[in-house]
């Protein structure tokens, strides 16, 4: 895992609306953590024969699919998507499978792969609701580790990054659904 400071003042990929910071993690020093990521899962799970690499919408799909291609162990692919509510409706910080999976994944070994973990609600019930399934395992994996913000207990099993407090977009990441197609990850300061 890579501890990060603000030390890149290139500016970020293709944009320049004047509301990026300076790039945090650039696409060469992603590349590196998420290849060094794939042998390491490739290592651990060399025996298995029933992988299920599950992708939580939209933010990882950037991440994920760089991943699933450094891992050398069979795999299948899923796709997930959370949404989490905190109106009045439903309770505050709850988290709802909006769109599932299509495939079952009792008795197989399942990473569950995310963007970042913030406040943790998201994976953290993600996995709660999953394991009812009766998974072999699961574990998680994300790019961005955010543990100053968390509001439940939690570590991901896997992680590239952890940053510190500031709102990042790129590599799928997005403010207001802009900004996932940047190839670096960079500090938004404007909003
Ligand atoms: P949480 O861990 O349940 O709070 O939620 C994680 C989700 O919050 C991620 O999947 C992102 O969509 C979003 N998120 C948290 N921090 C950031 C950030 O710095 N930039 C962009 N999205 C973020
Ligand atoms: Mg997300």
């Amino acid at each position: 895992m890579n501890n990060i400071s603000n030390n890149d003042s290139r500016p970020p990929g293709s944009y320049s609306d004047g509301n990026l910071g300076e790039v945090l993690l650039s696409k060469e020093a992603i590349r590196t953590a998420v290849e060094a990521l794939g042998k390491r899962i490739s290592d651990d799970y060399a025996g298995s024969r029933c992988l299920t690499l599950i992708c939580v919408l939209k933010g990882a799909v950037v991440f994920f699919s760089d991943l699933i291609r450094e891992i050398t162990v069979p795999v299948t692919i899923e796709f997930i998507t959370a949404k989490s509510y905190g109106n009045s409706s439903v309770s505050a910080g709850e988290v709802q499978i909006v769109k599932d999976i299509d495939t079952d994944i009792k008795g197989r070994d399942v990473i569950l792969i995310e963007d970042i973990s913030d406040t943790a609600r998201t994976l953290t019930s993600l996995i709660s609701k999953l394991k009812k399934r009766e998974p072999n395992s699961i574990k998680t994996a994300v790019l961005l580790d955010k543990p100053s913000r968390r509001e439940v207990s939690f570590v991901p099993d896997y992680t590239c990054f952890q940053v510190g407090n500031e709102f990042i977009v790129g590599y799928g990441l997005d403010f207001a659904e802009k900004y996932r197609n940047l190839p670096d990850i960079a500090t938004l300061i404007a909003y």
